[in-house]
């Protein structure tokens, strides 16, 4: 049956129900570019304005991923796991957190993706390690995950492709801010590339996407729904992105605290995230056995990380890039950090060269920033309270009037901060 693009726009317009088979007529001409970009674009605004009901964000979720190709594990012995953070500052815990869960004895095959505006990207972060690659083929994905246990690389051009499409247009459109869009997108990948179980790490606060609490929370039982509703065991935790996480940011930076948590080592807060998250993932997955705290004190999580890493190319010995140049930021005042802004210090290290500002732009990997204070930590006048990384001194001026205002000193730390891990989401 064909449908008419503009009744479809009309009918979402006028806060109608969208039926199933104008849904998949849509997504699927809008993917083989029957329905134009206007089009789509003004169904995009009518969604985000008037809303999609369950029904309606499932079946749109399944035309996404019906666009293009489903991954299948089925030939793997172990369970599969994986994890989707919404993005945030500092956020490396996928580094350490997949080799961890294949230590503990699930298969982790992870789709990532490079980072754009102020959030890093997992791929990019990667990249910085000598010789790894983040593009495989689905028979080299299958190799590295039966030799370290987990994978993470870029997803091929054949997963979900109707979202690709789509998620570009919405980026230039204003309507990226669309629960029932941002939901689709994230599942119809997570859902396509075939894990059996999945974590959502929905981050909240100044440097993530939700704000506040309430529209995390919405996402995050959006978006359990639809993965249980597909049939992979869903679970999401939202935890806090009103301050970095860890003391780096910036994507050699970043890889290098990652491996200080697999050596044992590394920030309490990155510490904690990485445990619990793991915890959560192999729950999901039906695995009760090795402890993931365990596994990171005895070495194990060390050795798949090394076994991943070597498996797409990388050395994990090599040298990590350097920036160039480094300039230190002074504390104002003796007393306690109050605050300091997540999305501040994302913005300042994006400045430094960290992110890009098209996704065809290159990354600076050496390029970032080193906390030498976290909210809540005692200050004293003068002291170097971060540690600004550049390739050209001529970026630190941007980033220092990105800071300005981000961070206060006092008498306690602010009473505002979030618990790292706020609540827990399950399926009904
Ligand atoms: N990440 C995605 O993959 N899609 C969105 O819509 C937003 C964030």
């Amino acid at each position: 049956m064909s449908f008419d693009a503009i009744d479809v726009i009309i009918t979402k317009r006028d806060r109608g129900e969208l039926s199933d088979g104008q849904i998949d007529w849509m997504v699927g001409a809008y993917t083989r570019g029957e329905v134009a970009d206007e089009q789509m674009s003004a169904l995009a605004m009518a969604i985000l304005l008037n809303g999609m009901n369950r029904r309606e964000i499932a079946r749109w979720t399944a035309a996404m991923i019906d666009s293009g190709t489903r991954m299948d594990w089925s030939a793997l012995d172990r369970p599969t796991t994986d994890k989707h953070s919404t993005g945030g500052v500092g956020d490396k815990i996928t580094l350490p957190l997949a080799p961890l869960v294949a230590a503990c004895g699930a298969y982790v095959p992870q789709l990532s993706g490079r980072g754009l505006g102020h959030t890093g990207g997992t791929l990019d972060k990667l990249e910085s390690i000598p010789g790894w690659r983040a593009s495989l083929s689905a028979e080299e994905m299958l190799g590295v995950i039966r030799s370290a246990g987990a994978v993470v690389c870029a997803a091929g051009a054949g997963l979900a492709p109707a979202d690709r499409k789509l998620y570009a247009l919405r980026d230039v459109t204003g309507t990226v801010e669309s629960i029932p869009l941002i939901a689709s997108s994230i599942m119809s990948k997570k859902i396509a590339e075939g894990t059996g179980a999945l974590v959502l790490d929905v981050k909240v606060g100044s440097g993530a996407f939700m704000k506040d609490v309430g529209t995390a929370r919405e996402l995050a039982t959006t978006m359990v729904e639809l993965g249980i509703d597909a049939g992979v065991n869903t679970v999401a935790l939202l935890t806090a992105m009103d301050r970095p996480l860890g003391l780096q940011v910036g994507n050699a930076l970043e890889v290098a605290e990652a491996v200080e948590v697999l050596a044992g080592g590394g920030p309490s807060d990155v510490v904690e995230l990485t445990v619990t998250l793991a915890r959560e993932m192999l729950a999901a997955a039906g695995l009760d056995g090795k402890d993931p705290a365990d596994a990171l004190k005895d070495g194990t999580a060390m050795d798949a990380w090394r076994r991943m890493i070597a498996a797409q190319g990388g050395d994990p010995d090599a040298r990590l890039p350097r920036a160039a140049e480094t300039m230190d930021v002074s504390c104002p005042a003796d007393g306690v950090l109050e605050r300091l802004d997540a999305y501040a210090v994302g913005l300042a290290a994006w400045r430094l060269g960290a992110g890009r500002t098209r996704k065809e732009d290159p990354v600076s990997h050496g390029a970032g920033i080193t906390l030498h204070a976290k909210p809540g930590d005692a200050v004293r006048a003068g002291q170097p309270l971060m540690t600004l990384h550049a390739d050209e001194p001529a970026r630190f001026e941007r980033a220092i009037e990105a800071l300005e205002g981000a961070y206060s000193v006092g008498a306690s730390a602010g009473p505002g901060l979030l618990p790292l891990v706020i609540e827990r989401v399950k399926g009904e």
